[in-house]
């Protein structure tokens, strides 16, 4: 393929292409308000949560924030690429493909990713055929040997890369790719040449495979696009056990899971299990548990979290039981508090890994074990972290786990406050008491404002010092954690809105915004070919990668509900704010400014200044 489809053909055949007939072919919608409803096709759920809107002619589901235009949609369902949804969609129109216009650098961006995208996928089938040659029998035995069937090894597609120095490398280079793109995709590693030193002769330049001598798991993300792998060592001890992929042009191993391409075609999943090892995954999907997926050398990161989030209600935490992975559910703990997502942990017998456990008690024995909600799970810890023959042990232990039981419900609560009260000895008021103060803490510290007033005003006696037992620092209890939005972020939200009220009202009038309201360039890009008259279809089309297709699609949705009046009127409230923040800002830099300034005719321009924009803030 080359150049671009111009623009106009494009918004012809959008125009023919009606969004809610064509989804109609996949999925019942509704219609309920202004949009049309159904379940998502591209996650498993049982409540309509995707939604159509016939008029912007858009797509989004609010569970796992797919979106986009007719297009896109066609993309996805029919797992094709941009230019091939195009075409399907142009032959049932009877459109006829027009002529490509040629934009050097489009092609570029775009070649690049779709020439290390399909450099992956060559690789990945390379490793999966050698699997099964007398190069990979060692890594099939292997394999076999941990318990694998042929059925789950192809499924996840595993592979052998060779003991060679550059099998891959050199299968690529005939299949057309160049070193520089193998290079890229990090599948190819060189070494430049090294001249001559006293004590060392010269050495060659040298070309070799990342990955050599190992067992190959691709990571195919939701997309099924194979974008990294992660190559396992076959013996125990000696090299580094895992070689993963480092970060490239279409991998970033923060924002990635491996299981992720199971994940989006499993339906109606109740929970997604986290697991440690790629294996673990494997081996758990052998037994036929669902919706299996593994971070990849790193721990838990927010992206990673919010991923998940769109594929279950819960995420479960199933780490090794061993001291790294219980420190490890802590720190995944913090991360979906401060994420707000619920989660569970799957708390495995002392020095058993998922992989280990299953096959000792099957899918059963799985189904069986423990589910600990998060503060269950960190009390268990602290217990065990926790010297309770000493009095300053006692104190410390009872602090530290009414922090904890501070978040929870009091129906919940009252079963740990009876487990407390016998492992500690203080009394239930006692503890009731030290609980309400908690609570008043943490909200406080959360932000809310009658809290923080209500916290200043009592004076804090500390109920299991004044019971008479000597005080101990208590460290600093986990806070219910609210996002803090910064100034910055308050701001983009606040142009978001305006955005939203603008589109959907259809106006987008002179005297009631302006360009510099936008602070981030996509927004400002936005609203400007907005302005030009561009259709949101059309601007969604043009959006880089899923997620900013998928917050641009959310944003450019018609609302549901509000009046136009209404709409203006939130949009001139953006208005204000913005300017208000901006004029304010101003204020505070030329005051700075006159705090430095030592020349005295500086000194009154700046005054002169300062009173300019103050009459203005005060106009608003
Ligand atoms: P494990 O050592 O538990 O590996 O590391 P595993 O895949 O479960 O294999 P077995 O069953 O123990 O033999 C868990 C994960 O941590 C990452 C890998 O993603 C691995 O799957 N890891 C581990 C690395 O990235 N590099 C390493 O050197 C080790
Ligand atoms: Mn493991």
């Amino acid at each position: 393929m080359a150049g671009r489809f111009p623009a106009a053909w494009l918004d012809e055949l959008r125009a023919r292409s009606d969004l809610v007939q064509t989804v109609s072919g996949y999925v019942a919608l509704k219609k309920n308000g202004k949009k049309y409803w159904g379940l998502c096709p591209f996650h498993g759920e049982k409540t309509a949560s995707f939604s159509v809107d016939a008029e912007a002619q858009l797509y989004y589901c609010f569970g796992c924030k797919a979106g986009g235009s007719v297009f896109t949609f066609i993309e996805e369902m029919e797992h094709l690429t941009f230019y091939e949804a195009v075409e399907l969609l142009a032959e049932r129109a009877h459109m006829p493909l027009p002529e490509m216009i040629e934009d050097e650098d489009y092609e570029k961006r775009r070649t690049q990713r779709e020439r290390l995208l399909n450099a992956n996928r060559e690789a990945a089938k390379f490793y999966h055929e050698t699997l099964f040659t007398p190069a990979g029998a060692a890594a099939l035995e292997y394999l076999r040997g941990r318990g694998l069937n042929d059925s789950v090894i192809r499924k996840f597609g595993l592979g052998a890369a060779p003991d060679r120095w550059d099998a891959l490398t050199k299968h690529l280079t005939e299949m057309g790719f160049s070193l520089q793109e193998l290079q890229l995709a990090n599948l190819t590693a060189i070494r430049e040449e090294e001249p001559a030193t006293e004590d060392m002769p010269a050495r060659p330049r040298r070309v070799y495979d990342v990955f050599r001598n190992r067992v190959m798991f691709p990571v195919i993300n939701q997309f099924g696009n194979v974008i990294a792998f992660s190559g396992r060592i076959l013996e125990k001890g000696g090299e580094r056990k895992y070689v993963n992929t480092s970060d490239t042009p279409v991998y970033n191993k923060r924002k990635n899971v491996f299981g992720a391409n199971l994940l989006k075609k499993e339906r109606h999943l109740d929970r997604v299990i986290l697991v440690e090892g790629n294996l673990d995954v494997v081996s758990l999907t052998q037994f036929g548990i669902r919706g299996v997926c593994a971070t990849l050398g790193t721990a838990l990161t927010p992206e990673q979290a919010q991923l998940l989030k769109r594929f279950a209600p819960v995420i479960c935490l199933a780490y090794d039981g061993d001291a790294a992975g219980q420190h490890a559910i802590l720190k995944g703990l913090d991360i979906f508090r401060e994420e707000g997502i619920p989660c569970r942990v799957i708390d495995f017998p002392a020095g058993m890994d998922p992989d280990d456990f299953i096959r000792k008690e099957g899918a059963e024995g799985f189904g069986r074990l423990p589910v600990l909600t998060p503060e269950t799970y960190r009390i268990r810890r602290l217990k065990d972290g926790s010297d309770l023959s000493t009095r300053d042990g006692k104190v410390t232990y009872a602090r530290q786990a009414v922090a904890i039981f501070a978040g929870l419900d009091p129906l919940e609560r009252d079963g740990y406050i009876k487990d407390l009260m016998v492992q500690t000895g203080f009394s239930r008021e006692v503890i009731e008491e030290q609980i309400r103060e908690e609570i008043r803490k943490q909200q406080a510290q959360a932000g809310d404002p009658w809290a923080k007033r209500d916290a200043a005003r009592s004076p804090r006696v500390d109920p299991l010092e004044a019971v008479g037992v000597e005080a101990e620092e208590a460290k600093s209890a986990p806070v219910q954690a609210k996002k803090k939005l910064s100034e910055a972020e308050l701001k983009l939200l606040r142009a978001e809105e305006l955005l939203i009220s603008l589109t959907a009202t259809g106006r987008l009038p002179e005297e009631l915004t302006q360009e510099e309201d936008f602070e981030d360039p996509d927004l400002k890009a936005i609203y400007l070919d907005l302005k030009k008259g561009a259709s949101p279809a059309s601007l969604i089309d043009q959006a880089v990668d899923g997620d900013s297709r998928s917050r641009l699609t959310r944003l450019l949705m018609t609302p549901q509900a509000g009046t136009t009046d209404e709409l203006i009127a939130m949009a001139q409230d953006c208005v204000t704010t913005i300017r208000r923040a901006g004029y304010e800002k101003k204020l505070k830099e030329i005051q700075d400014r006159l705090a430095n300034c030592k020349d005295v005719a500086e000194q009154i321009g700046l005054a002169a200044e300062f009173q300019a924009v103050s009459a203005q803030l005060k106009k608003m």
